[in-house]
């Protein structure tokens, strides 16, 4: 073991992505139900989401995209795997488990769940931090997977999606060093919630629009008061996105409230490549803020030294602004053609197949039940037997 100095480097090292096996486009949500598809593509900037098959879940996405991370750098040092969900499979044991299994990783680590809506994989982050400060040769895995659902028909439908992202936290990161300090922000508020009875989310949509503005305000506010970098130190901003637009109305009321003119091409400039990935797999929760992380790294030009600012919400309500500065040479880490093909590889459906998808749940009855063989991925949820889900490497 060694000892953390203050001038420590900790951060992202690797980060890597997965998506589901199929994707529902945006037309054929609005020509089922007469939407125009203008109020998708352009009110809530969304294109298509992703659609687990039936033997895929948060654990098999999170395996996926943990795989690629612990391949390239091994598993030695990774004594910790934390695993972001809100849309957990199991009341007491942690999702993470069985990626601990899935992936082979040595008996010696920890693993634990956390949740807190969207904004987990930010807790998640900054825990990883925290631990690589005490010990700078340790790695920790953070796993953000989720699969977001609401009812069909109502007007969340819209805004599903599923993905997960694995990334290796470090001492002297190859990606992206994260800064102190945060600005935080709590209020207990209902916008979005989903009791244990409950397969679907309860959402109001309005309220959570405005919880999230008045999140914004919070962290920026306290992220001032702790000695935060000024708006324009930053080159890019990575926000939660539940849908892209509402990447959107957060910065221009981050703008606002801290006393800045809108300008849209400034805007523009800010958000418009941490979008990419977003539009078209949808909201994936705990996820969402990274893969616009990724989505930004894929694209831009050489990012290396400039200061990215990220916030991260999560509905009920915790949320969380933060700096991270990019690591000059990161370009050479990056995993930009997985990424594109983890969103090209998934297989169009028609509205019935995803109805159907949606509807289904696992038997509750104990007995022996294998699930259908329709994933093309790595790994696969086999089925569930005396209540105990079993899970494959293909
Ligand atoms: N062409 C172009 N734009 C159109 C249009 C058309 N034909 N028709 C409508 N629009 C625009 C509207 O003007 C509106 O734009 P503004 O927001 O700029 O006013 C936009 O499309 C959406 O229209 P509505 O507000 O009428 O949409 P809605 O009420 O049917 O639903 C929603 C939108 C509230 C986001 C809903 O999808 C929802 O409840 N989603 C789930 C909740 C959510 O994502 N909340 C976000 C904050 S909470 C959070 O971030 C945590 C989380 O992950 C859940």
């Amino acid at each position: 073991m060694s000892t953390s100095t203050a001038a420590t480097a900790v951060g992202i090292h690797d980060l890597s992505f997965a998506t589901t096996e199929f994707v529902l486009p945006h037309t054929a949500l609005a020509e089922h139900n007469g939407t125009p598809v203008g109020k998708y593509h352009v009110g809530i900037g969304q294109r298509s989401m992703s659609v687990p098959a039936a033997d895929e879940d948060i654990v098999t996405l999170g395996a996926a995209a943990a795989a690629p991370v612990v391949a390239r750098h091994g598993a030695d040092g990774i004594r910790t795997l934390v695993f972001a969900t809100e849309s957990s499979i199991d009341q007491a044991k942690a999702a993470g488990v069985y990626v601990h299994s899935l992936l082979g990783l040595p008996s010696a680590t920890r693993v634990v769940e956390l949740k807190q809506a969207c904004y987990g994989a930010t807790a998640a982050l900054q825990f990883a931090l925290g631990l690589i400060h005490r010990d700078p040769s340790q790695k920790v895995l953070v796993v953000a997977s989720d699969v977001s659902r609401y009812e069909l028909d109502s007007p969340g439908e819209a805004t599903q999606g599923a993905a997960a992202v694995a990334m290796l936290v470090t001492a002297d990161p190859a990606l992206v060093r994260i800064e102190e300090p945060s600005g935080l922000f709590t209020a207990d508020v209902m916008d979005f919630w989903r009791p244990n009875y409950r397969d679907a989310a309860l959402v109001d949509g309005q309220e959570s629009i405005g919880a999230y503005l008045q999140a914004v305000r919070g962290t920026w506010k306290d992220y001032g008061e702790q000695g935060g970098r000024p708006l324009e130190a930053f080159s890019a901003f990575c926000y939660h996105q539940p849908f892209t637009r509402m990447a959107y109305k957060a910065h221009r009321h981050l703008l606002n409230s801290a006393g800045y003119d809108t300008d849209e091409a400034a805007v523009q400039g800010a958000l418009g490549l941490t979008t990419a990935y977003n539009e078209v797999i949808g909201n994936s929760y705990t996820a969402s803020v990274y893969l616009g992380l990724a989505a930004l790294l894929d694209q831009a030009e050489d990012l290396g030294g400039r200061a990215v600012g990220f916030l991260s919400y999560g509905s009920g309500s915790v949320a969380e602004f933060f700096a991270g500065t990019v690591a000059p040479g990161y370009r050479a880490h990056l995993r930009t053609a997985q990424h594109r093909a983890a969103v090209e590889r998934r297989r169009p459906i028609g509205y019935a197949r995803y109805r159907e998808l949606h509807g289904a749940s696992l038997p509750t009855d104990g007995g022996d039940h294998p699930s259908p063989e329709e994933t093309t991925g790595p790994f696969r949820l086999a089925g569930i037997n005396g209540h105990k889900r079993r899970y494959e490497k293909r």
